[in-house]
């Protein structure tokens, strides 16, 4: 097997020197570098990144905990992080729980095993026993886009109750006051919070709340359409439909057709995420747009920096800087999907 040793001979350096050029410790020069390489690829030499991971005590690798892969807002805030990470020179580990608790502890364990030396966490629904696990293990955590109580860690999330207000807000300023909401599930905090916006908003403007116009959803295309059918099929429909997430008001969209109706002329929608497909279909999707690359890139940053904060420290903690809580908000993407009523 080809060692370290046979590449520093051939390429005439040190064993250090070749150390320092694969693991970027230390600068070395474009020469001995370029020489470092060649005599890499000539031997067809790849380092050994178990016994370099037990040497440094770090794998150069995050954990990134999400609900559903299927679900565009996840493919999209996955991939954002996975490009910021590389940025940094770590690879992310995607563990997808698909809402399910005993399979994020599942995850959980595995990524404890691999020892990554933090983990990026969307909960699957407030469970903090899955997070405080890694905690307890030293590993940092940060906490992403679903709120968890008790978290002690970093955390960033999105004003979702004023998101939620400024989509009926402006449903309200089209004159529309039959408005449905297709909420998400109670149990995550980004669905109840929209809710809360949605139900605020009619109050201000002191439209009561009517609950038949109040139809739940599980975040998936299916329970948008399945809902969007119940307040197609009341007696007074609602004139416009505030849908918590993007998914499912495609879904309801999908119902709409079904039911011969026109968008907007029939009846409005507004979505809730801004995944790039809302704005490909036919009427484009009027949403709630999340800066999701913002929050990618924030929720890598806290975590790298905690990382690097633990390797000097070890787990004195000493001198650890307070956890941070930050809040983002959504902007309106006024499109298609939306009228003005007499
Ligand atoms: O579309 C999925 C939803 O769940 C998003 O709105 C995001 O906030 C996540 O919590």
């Amino acid at each position: 097997m080809v060692t370290i040793k046979d590449v520093a001979e051939r390429a005439k350096v040190s064993i250090t020197t070749v150390s320092h050029v694969i693991n970027k410790t230390r600068y070395v020069s474009d020469e001995l570098t370029e020489r470092v390489f060649q005599a890499m690829e000539e031997l067809n030499y790849r380092p050994n990144t178990l016994a370099r991971s037990l040497r440094s005590g770090r794998t150069r690798t995050i954990g990134l905990v999400i609900p559903d892969i299927s679900n565009l807002f996840f493919a999209e805030i996955s991939r954002k992080i996975e490009d910021k990470g590389f940025e940094f020179g770590y690879s992310v580990i995607l563990c997808n729980t698909d809402d399910d608790l005993s399979k994020e502890d599942s995850y959980i364990n595995v990524l404890l095993e691999k020892q990554v030396d933090g983990i990026i966490f969307i909960s699957a629904g407030g469970s903090e026993a899955n997070l405080n696990k890694p905690l307890d293990f030293g590993i940092p955590v940060v906490v992403a886009d679903r709120d968890v109580s008790g978290a002690r860690s970093d955390v960033v999330l999105l004003d979702n109750r004023k998101g939620g207000y400024d989509a009926v807000k402006y449903l309200i300023e089209m004159n529309h006051r039959r408005i449905g909401c297709i909420s998400g599930p109670s149990k995550v905090t980004p669905s109840a919070q929209r809710l809360e916006g949605y139900k605020e908003a009619l109050l201000d403007q002191s439209i009561s709340i009517d609950n038949s116009l109040i139809e739940p959803g599980d975040f998936r295309f299916e329970s948008g359409e399945q809902a969007m059918r119940k307040l197609l099929s009341l007696g007074d429909p609602p004139t416009a439909v505030f849908a918590c997430n993007d998914m499912m008001a495609l879904g309801a969209m999908r119902a709409i057709n079904d039911f011969r109706k026109k968008i907007p002329g029939d009846i409005s929608i507004i979505g809730f995420d801004n995944i790039p497909i809302s704005k490909s279909v036919y009427p484009a999707l009027t949403t709630m747009a999340q800066p999701i690359k913002e929050m990618a890139d924030l929720v890598v940053e806290l975590l790298i920096e905690r990382i690097k904060f633990q390797q000097i420290q070890k787990r004195t903690k000493e001198g650890e800087p307070e956890y941070q809580r930050i809040i983002l908000k959504a902007d309106l993407i006024q499109r298609e999907s939306c009228r003005f009523i007499n």
